[in-house]
């Protein structure tokens, strides 16, 4: 490749890596089909642990809710229930182990919150994108999904669209009822998600440490 392009490619990767943010608020608009079959795709083409799920060709879903659908409707009221369940585990435990309080409460706040207001970007944003990856040995699906989220993510950001991480969805690989109307068998499949659409505004970059201190050459 010319040292000129490298450098045009370089810039336009480094751009979007810069520009990338967590967006939790949306637009009404719906974002067009086809910018959320190309978000996909970058998932897709995100790697998978190939020694893990061995010789299985399907080892990679994504499923597309809309707002406004019955799917989207059902889902919410499914991840909100988990959101409670998960309120009343911890809750639980707590009260059996005051110590960890300190270091669970603010979870746990923000689970109740779920509970309340549900859960952010499900049924709120025009599309909640669901990635369900195979489960295999030794377990590596929690690592290719996050791969496959951040390949979507960059996609979203490079089409100027906002995206938000749906961690809640993890959960949801073992709720008989999420993953039957995905029509998933229970524990074969892992799960996580995310929100996708026009973001209502741009917040400012979040800070990171400074990567020379962060970073050490090894002798
Ligand atoms: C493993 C993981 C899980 C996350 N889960 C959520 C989530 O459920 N909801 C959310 O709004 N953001 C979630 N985030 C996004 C972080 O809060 C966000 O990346 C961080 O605050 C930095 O902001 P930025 O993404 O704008 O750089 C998650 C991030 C990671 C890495």
């Amino acid at each position: 490749m010319e040292k000129s392009d490298l450098k045009e490619r370089n810039q336009i990767l480094d751009e979007i890596l810069e520009s990338r943010r967590s967006i939790r608020v949306f637009k009404e608009e719906k974002p067009p089909k086809d910018w959320i079959e190309d978000i996909i795709e970058a998932g897709m083409l995100a790697p998978y642990a190939a020694a893990a799920v061995g010789d299985e060709k399907d080892f990679r879903r994504f499923f597309v809710f809309e707002k406004g659908s019955e799917s989207i409707e059902t889902a919410a009221q499914l991840m909100q229930k988990k959101a409670a369940d998960g309120v009343q585990h911890f809750e639980n435990l707590m009260a059996e182990k005051p110590f960890i309080r300190s270091k669970f409460e603010p979870f746990v706040k923000r689970l109740q919150m779920a509970v309340d207001n549900g859960v952010p970007g499900v049924g709120s944003a025009p599309y909640f994108l669901v990635v369900a990856e195979l489960r295999g040995v030794p377990p590596a699906e929690q690592e290719s999904l996050a791969h496959v989220l951040e390949n979507m993510w960059l996609k979203a950001t490079a089409l100027d669209l906002g995206f938000q991480l749906v961690s809640l969805t993890s959960q949801m690989a073992e709720d008989e009822g999420f993953m039957g109307l995905l029509e998933l068998p229970l524990k074969k499949f892992a799960l996580n998600g995310c929100a996708v659409g026009y973001p209502a505004f741009i917040p400012p970059a979040t800070p990171r440490p400074d990567t020379m201190k962060a970073t050490r050459w090894m002798d």
